[in-house]
């Protein structure tokens, strides 16, 4: 098991009320499979992902990362497991405009201390992998949507993560584009071994993982 969640309860605080987005969640995604959270909107999956993907803390319960308790580690810690094994893929690409195709691909590999001739060798090649050899230069205003999310897919495999996090990876996508992009995901599954976790609301979305776990009002179904 990759990730593993223990009870996880995620309580919003908004002045004087509280939102129970997670209601208390155990689920286990195997390493190498590609497994997806199903549920409407406001059912807790991006909460989810953030707590699974160290970029938030629960309010009660625990994240095991290879049976490693998350909870006990500082943020620096965190931090650094998240840096070189986690890779984020989100609905809105979260490109930074002023950079180029191949410096937001560098930027995760600039902050894990990756020298820079180093960075670009790698930048080309995952951009080369992701169909965009011929984008290096472009600016993310420059890219269909559907190159963006390359470029995004590209830029969370910058430190060779074990895990991709993708949240509604789709979502902002034509149904062919969208396509595209869940074959991508799936070809680094089945071809690099990465373990892919993905949050839709797309019942079709789901159909090419190997696991699926429906959640509905912070709950996991079934
Ligand atoms: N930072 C926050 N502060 C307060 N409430 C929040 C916050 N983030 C999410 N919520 C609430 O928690 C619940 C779950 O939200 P979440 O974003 O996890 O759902 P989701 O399944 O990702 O929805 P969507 O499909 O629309 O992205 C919702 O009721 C939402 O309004
Ligand atoms: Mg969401």
């Amino acid at each position: 098991m990759i990730v593993e969640t223990i009870n996880l309860t995620r309580v919003y605080r908004l002045g004087s009320s509280e939102i129970r987005a997670l209601r208390g969640v155990s689920l286990g995604v195997e390493e190498g499979t590609f497994t997806t959270i199903l549920g409407p909107s406001g059912s807790g999956k991006s909460t989810l992902l953030h707590l699974i993907g160290l970029l938030d803390r629960p309010t009660s319960g625990r994240v095991l990362f290879r049976g490693r308790d998350t909870s006990l580690l500082s943020d620096r810690e965190r931090r650094r497991l998240r840096l070189r094994n986690i890779g984020f893929v989100f609905q809105t690409f979260n490109l930074l405009p002023t950079l180029t195709a191949l410096e937001n691909v560098e930027l995760p590999m600039a902050l894990a201390g990756v020298r820079p001739p180093e960075q670009r060798r790698r930048a080309i090649r995952l951009l080369e992998e992701v169909g965009l050899g011929d984008r290096l230069h472009h600016r993310p205003s420059k890219l269909s949507v559907g190159e963006m999310q390359r470029v995004a897919v590209a830029r969370a495999l910058a430190n060779g993560p074990s895990l991709i996090i993708a949240d509604e990876p789709t979502g902002e996508l034509d149904s062919k584009t969208g396509e595209e992009v869940l074959r991508l995901l799936k070809g680094l599954c089945e071809e690099r071994g990465v373990t892919v976790l993905m949050a839709t609301h797309d019942e079709r979305a789901a159909r090419l993982s190997d696991r699926t776990y429906r959640l509905l009002d912070g709950v996991l179904q079934g």
